[in-house]
């Protein structure tokens, strides 16, 4: 009763923002990502008979309170689907960053846990239960079961069954790569969770969000496909902007960027100019990814590297899906 699991984290470059389902955690929009090989997670679950309760270790430290919680009633989604309701665990989870900055990432955590609890359950899952499981865990988590570029389909059903992640391209496809600029390790103000929610149910923007995806995944779509690096670079870049943008107009309104974060979207933009294609993305929080081709890594890790503010620069290739050991 006892499975260890890896996963690595995604990038999306389309992006999944607003559930239509809190706790199924079903999404208003497609989404879609990159995995990348710089970050993962490994997580061990080992069920006993002994245990009165789960335990969670994160990096060898016990974790309690809401992180605890949430790792709780997602084992409690396995333990209903195995009939073992009465069953607890012990999870240890370590997560690989290269440095200790800010981000641990719920995607690669989630899908390790996923992986490893349903195994050590005996639970036998193609990738797609696997990963409309994981969905339940956290959204962004459904794509890490694969590798390469990656598709959220949100699925139309009410009970989720067909909301899940599907692989668009194998890791090998295509050699892009994506430097992280690490900025300040600060906790995200307002966690992905809540932002989503006051977006959906408080922006001026959000309906036309929602309206501008399919136009989109079709284009990067095919853009992969073509290996059109222009093409898939600006759209990604573009619908990160438009994200952030709902958050702008939300009540009250938000925004996710710090001034080193807006530093490095002019250096991205200067890079351009000077005639070398890099394009960013940036998430629910400060921290800012770029978009790059393999020839141009030395230029685009000095220049991200020079940008006050930045205290480091991980560099990911496409990583693989989710692995079992
Ligand atoms: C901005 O997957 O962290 O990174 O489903 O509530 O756990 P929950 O949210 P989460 O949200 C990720 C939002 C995003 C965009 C993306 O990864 O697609």
């Amino acid at each position: 009763m006892k499975a260890t699991a890896k996963a690595h984290t995604n990038i999306a470059l389309i992006k999944y923002w607003g559930k239509r389902d809190e706790s199924l955690i079903l999404p208003m929009n497609n989404s879609l990502s990159l995995t990348l090989d710089g970050f993962y997670t490994e997580t061990t679950v080992e069920f006993d008979d002994d245990l009165t309760e789960d335990v969670f270790y994160l990096n060898d430290e016990a974790v309690s309170g809401g992180e605890y919680n949430r790792v709780v009633s997602f084992l409690d989604r396995i333990r209903k689907q195995a009939d073992k309701r009465r069953l607890h665990a012990e999870i240890r989870s370590v997560n690989h960053v290269p440095t200790a900055a800010g981000f641990a990432s719920s995607a690669s955590g989630f899908a390790a846990l996923a992986a490893a609890g349903a195994k050590a359950l005996g639970l036998q899952y193609s990738s797609q239960e696997l990963s409309a499981l994981t969905r339940q865990g956290s959204g962004s988590a459904c794509r890490s079961v694969y590798g390469g570029f990656v598709e959220w389909e949100k699925g139309t059903k009410a009970d989720g069954s067909d909301s899940y992640a599907v692989q668009v391209t194998a890791p090998g496809h295509w050699d892009i790569r994506v430097a992280a600029a690490v900025l300040s390790p600060d906790a995200k103000k307002v966690l992905s969770r809540e932002g989503m929610k006051r977006t959906v149910n408080t922006s001026l923007f959000y309906t036309r969000w929602v309206e501008s995806i399919p136009a989109d995944l079709a284009a990067i779509k095919d853009g992969i496909m073509r290996k059109d690096f222009e093409k898939v670079g600006s759209i990604a870049e573009a619908n990160c902007l438009r994200m952030h943008a709902t958050t702008l107009a939300a009540d009250p309104p938000f925004m996710y960027w710090q001034s080193t974060t807006l530093l490095i979207m002019e250096a991205v933009r200067a890079m351009r100019a000077d005639g070398v294609p890099a394009y960013f993305t940036i998430d629910a929080g400060p921290n800012v990814k770029v978009l790059y081709l393999p020839e141009d890594e030395e230029a685009v890790q000095q220049r991200l590297r020079s940008v006050p503010g930045v205290q480091d620069v991980i560099v990911s290739k496409p990583g693989q899906g989710v692995t079992c050991m």
